[in-house]
């Protein structure tokens, strides 16, 4: 009993520590790291993708693009690790040029949230191929 006891005691800090960065994944914020806003983006746009042509979840879908339109403001003002690479003096101009693609997203999403909301289904799927079309841009550049 003694044993399980302290068993006990050793295993609890573990679990909290794993629900804690659970949670912390979950998260959309300014705290959150470019990559975690990143993945949080990427896992709202497979649940979309999956459901796109499924007018019962439009409301859901409406609050996925929604999260993820955040989740790109966030990353507005985030910088990727191939422009703090650069050389200080071209930082400026690639931060620009970052933050008109991070933009080209935060609109794409809520004009996606805003094609839910309106139960325009294949205004959606439009929506979809210019979002897939711009991960691919964004990636190609800053994220080789
Ligand atoms: C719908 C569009 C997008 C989706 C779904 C998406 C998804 C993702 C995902 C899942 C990752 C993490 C990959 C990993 O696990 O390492 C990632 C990383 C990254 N993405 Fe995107 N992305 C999108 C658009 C963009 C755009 C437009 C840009 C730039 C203008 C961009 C820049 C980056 C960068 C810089 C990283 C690396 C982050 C790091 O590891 O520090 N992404 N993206």
């Amino acid at each position: 009993m003694k044993k399980l006891i302290i068993a006990a005691l050793f295993t609890l800090p573990l679990f909290t520590h794993t629900f804690a960065f659970a949670a912390q994944e979950d998260q959309i914020s300014a705290a959150a790291s470019l990559k975690l806003n990143m993945k949080q983006i990427g896992k709202n746009l497979k649940a979309i993708v999956a459901t796109v042509n499924d007018s019962s979840k439009n409301q859901d879908n409406a609050g996925l693009a929604q999260q993820a339109a955040e989740a790109f403001q966030a990353v507005y003002n985030q910088v990727p690790d191939v422009i703090n690479e650069m050389p200080a003096d071209q930082q400026p101009e690639a931060i620009k040029g970052f933050q008109q693609e991070i933009q080209k997203g935060i609109d794409l999403f809520t004009q996606l949230k805003d094609a839910f909301l309106n139960g325009d289904n294949a205004g959606a799927a439009q929506i979809l191929k210019a979002l897939s079309q711009l991960k691919q841009d964004g990636h190609d550049q800053y994220n080789p």
